[in-house]
């Protein structure tokens, strides 16, 4: 095992478009064995996602999980794409493992269409809703370089995590 620092924000990493994962790549020891790492580094900062350029590694590669009623099952995505998104659209509190102590509202699509590849190296399609929709999304966004403070459309709802927690959890049950 190898322990993976977190990128943070103003690491150029972060900004740059990730390159897709060869096929051959997955069935590799190293490669599985990184996905394990990454997780490993997600659960030890507890977070429900995390997405390879921010773990300084500029590829095609996210690990995601949530525990709970509301929460979704540990999925690992290689290069994968975003198929359609539902017409309506939500507001949800996120934070970034990658920016310490910053909370903010973004509207996205409450559900996502996704076609990627799994850490067996076959393809799935995906129909998401709800927090998995938003986390996928948030996801993906990062390899494309883009974080959620890009996608904020209003900074007045921007919170450090003191006053998150004391004005605005109850709103809402879960935060990326
Ligand atoms: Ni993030």
């Amino acid at each position: 095992m190898t322990v993976l620092k977190i990128a943070k924000l103003g690491a150029p990493v972060l900004r740059q478009v990730a390159e897709p994962v060869p096929l051959e790549e997955i069935g590799k020891r190293a490669f599985q064995e990184f996905i394990d790492d990454m997780l490993e580094a997600m659960v030890k900062a507890e977070g429900i996602g995390l997405a390879a350029p921010q773990v300084f590694r500029s590829e095609q590669v996210v690990v995601m999980e949530c525990q709970g009623e509301h929460g979704f099952p540990r999925t690992i995505l290689i290069n994968p794409e975003i198929l359609g998104h539902s017409p309506v659209t939500a507001e949800g509190w996120e934070g970034c493992l990658s920016v310490d102590g910053l909370r903010g509202k973004v509207r996205r699509p409450v559900g996502v269409r996704v076609k990627y590849l799994d850490r067996d190296g076959k393809t799935v399609e995906l129909d998401a809703s709800g927090l998995y929709a938003i986390c996928i999304q948030h996801e993906i966004d990062h390899l494309q370089g883009k974080l959620f403070l890009d996608r904020m459309t209003d900074f007045t709802t921007l919170t450090q995590l003191e006053e998150f927690e004391k004005y605005w959890r109850t709103e809402h049950a879960k935060v990326i």
